[in-house]
């Protein structure tokens, strides 16, 4: 029985290029899954795009003296292009400035403001005292009140992580001019977080599956909830839709809210794209869909009670519940990652301590970085990223054992017999092979789907060394001089282990795979490329969603049968060994971008 299952991952601020702590955290986590889900036979919908709106994005823009709108244009395709090069297959990856997204966004807030779970307050904002212009949240410094950290945002303190508002800072100072602010009225709209708070007890108390962080820490935060702004003093975000505020440009919906309504409004604007504007309910109105979200641990708040609080509240109402009636689908799951540091220290591109993925792909191979951050990356402790590691991960494991295997078999195979040999009689030793790398995929399989990455590569990894065992154990090398037929019988095995392994490689390592499965003398296409599309949406700018023809990709997630007699390709190097020199270099290049 096919599922449907939504990988749901977290939209990257349109706000400078992404580094490899975004990637590993949301990215090549949520890439395996969507991956492995498709060769299972799976109806995977995959979605995100870039966060466009609100402070992260206004405050480079005023940096850079340009519009937030040619900000987010910029850093969308940069962004687009970046997750395209790295093979993250989203079905469709957009952005917040649609049209569609706008209207999504707007017909949420509207049902929750007609069914009572909005407030309208009166709360102290933070003003300019030199220009009297709003003073959003990031446009404000101060010392931390909980940890006393002299730098914390004033929407939250990277030293702590609290969640802050900007009249708690001790010693506030405006980010543009060093002023301290001025604190006046100012009317928002606030969600009734507590309304839900009996519902989200009991909801994440079923939640029995969840990682045990992301668990106890959404039941902490469901005791003292407060009602909680999602309105703010700025004219770059969506409009309110109440009439007397729609044409206000100095108040807009603050980007938190509309960024985790973009899970539903860009699978609304995936279903409609394909020409099957209703497909989307086949996972949001669909109570046997599973959704699965892809962060990092600083985003868990916003899934686990803001977007729940928002889904609940919402219900089946609206322009988009009607139809079938079922409730909006909430999260099944939350797979939040822990820190990716950079040589110890945390990454910070304003201190140009920092790789950007577009800078680590023009010198490696995407399927070298993937791996590094599936075995590596921070996946449920924070993890470290260095040169060194990364040189050793990719020489002394990705080459010398994975590409080592394929390179021996397929080098042996083709030069003795150019196609896929016919066995003679298998040995027990054979079939006890067979049988132990076709447990993987059970094995393997499960890992992935409970968001154990790393264990399921380590897995893959080491049924690939028992076979590299094998291989050394049978020297078919040797006994194809003496005994032909039992040297094409052990060829076989291993070429039949390295199609299994091949397929399990394929949601970490999608390039090398492919490849590997041409070489095989396959014409198929398991893990092909993505796609840029361009979409016009009426009466609105064209804008490039990624994508790909996934339905056309014919790999399955089960025991291959390679057919014998299939014609191999001329064997070539799956991965690139690197010099232990590049360490150094990168090293360097490091301390000269430093500041
Ligand atoms: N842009 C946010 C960040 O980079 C993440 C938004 S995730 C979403 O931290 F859920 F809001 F979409
Ligand atoms: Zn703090």
């Amino acid at each position: 029985m096919s599922e449907h299952i939504l990988v749901a991952v977290a939209w990257p601020y349109a706000s400078g290029p992404r580094h490899l702590g975004h990637i590993a955290g949301f990215g090549i986590p949520s890439d395996i899954f969507a991956r492995y889900h498709r060769l299972k036979g799976n109806h995977v919908l995959m979605v995100s795009g870039t966060d466009e709106h609100g402070t992260p994005v206004t405050l480079v823009a005023d940096r850079e003296g340009l519009s937030p709108a040619a900000i987010a244009d910029r850093y969308n395709r940069q962004i687009g292009d970046d997750l395209s090069n790295i093979g993250l297959s989203y079905d469709t990856f957009t952005r917040t400035t649609t049209h569609n997204h706008y209207q999504v966004t707007q017909d949420l807030f509207t049902t929750l403001y007609y069914k009572g779970y909005l407030l309208k307050q009166t709360t102290q904002g933070a003003f300019s005292s030199k220009t009297g212009r709003a003073l959003p949240d990031r446009y404000i410094e101060g010392t931390c009140p909980v940890c006393g950290f002299g730098e914390a945002r004033g929407d939250q303190c990277d030293n702590c992580g609290s969640q802050l508002d900007p009249i708690d800072l001790i010693n506030p100072r405006s980010k543009i001019d060093g002023s301290p602010p001025v604190f006046q009225d100012t009317e928002h709209f606030f969600l009734n977080l507590p309304a839900f708070a009996e519902q989200l007890t009991e909801w994440i108390g079923r939640q029995e599956h969840w990682r045990p962080n992301v668990r106890s820490f959404s039941l902490n935060l469901v005791q003292e909830l407060k009602p909680r702004p999602i309105t703010r003093d700025i004219d770059w975000g969506v409009p309110i839709p109440l009439p007397a505020y729609v044409d206000r440009t100095d108040k807009r919906i603050y980007v938190w809210f509309d960024a985790v309504i973009g899970y539903l409004s860009a699978s609304i604007e995936w279903a409609h794209n394909r020409g099957t504007p209703d497909a989307w309910r086949d996972w949001w109105q669909n109570p046997q869909a599973r959704h699965v979200y892809f962060m990092g641990k600083d985003n868990i708040v916003f899934h686990s009670i803001i977007w729940a609080s928002i889904l609940m509240g919402y219900g089946n109402g609206g322009s988009y519940g009607g139809g079938s009636g079922t409730p909006l689908q909430l999260p099944h799951n939350i797979l939040s990652s822990e820190f990716l540091t950079m040589e110890g220290r945390k990454f910070s591109s304003s201190r140009g301590i920092v790789i950007y993925v577009k800078d680590v792909l023009s010198r490696y191979d995407a399927d070298s970085v993937r791996y590094f951050l599936a075995i590596a990356g921070p996946e449920n402790q924070d993890s470290d990223f260095t040169w060194a590691e990364f040189v050793r991960r990719n020489n002394d494991e990705l080459v010398a054992n994975w590409g080592n295997l394929v390179n021996r078999t397929l080098t042996n195979a083709y030069r003795n017999f150019g196609a896929v040999p016919q066995p003679g009689p298998l040995t027990e030793r054979d079939q006890q092979l067979l049988a132990e790398v076709e447990q993987g995929f059970a094995t393997v399989g499960d890992a992935i789907d409970v968001g154990r990455f790393k264990a399921a590569l380590t897995e893959v990894m080491r049924l690939s060394a028992q076979v590299n065992a094998y291989l050394s154990e049978q020297e078919p090398w040797k006994v194809i001089k003496t005994d032909r037929e039992r040297g094409g019988s052990i060829l076989f095995i291993a070429l039949r282990c390295v199609d299994h392994l091949k397929m399990m490689m394929t949601p970490f390592l999608p390039f090398s795979s492919q490849r590997l499965h041409e070489m095989l003398g396959y014409t198929t296409t398991i893990a092909g490329p993505l796609l840029f599309r361009e979409y016009t949406e009426e009466r609105e700018h064209t804008h490039r969603v990624l994508t790909g023809d996934y339905d056309t990709w014919d790999g399955r997630w089960a025991p291959t049968s390679l057919p014998v007699g299939q014609a191999l390709q001329a064997p070539q190097p799956l991965f690139k060994k690197l010099d232990e020199q590049i360490i150094a270099e990168e090293l360097a290049r490091m301390e000269q971008s430093e500041h």
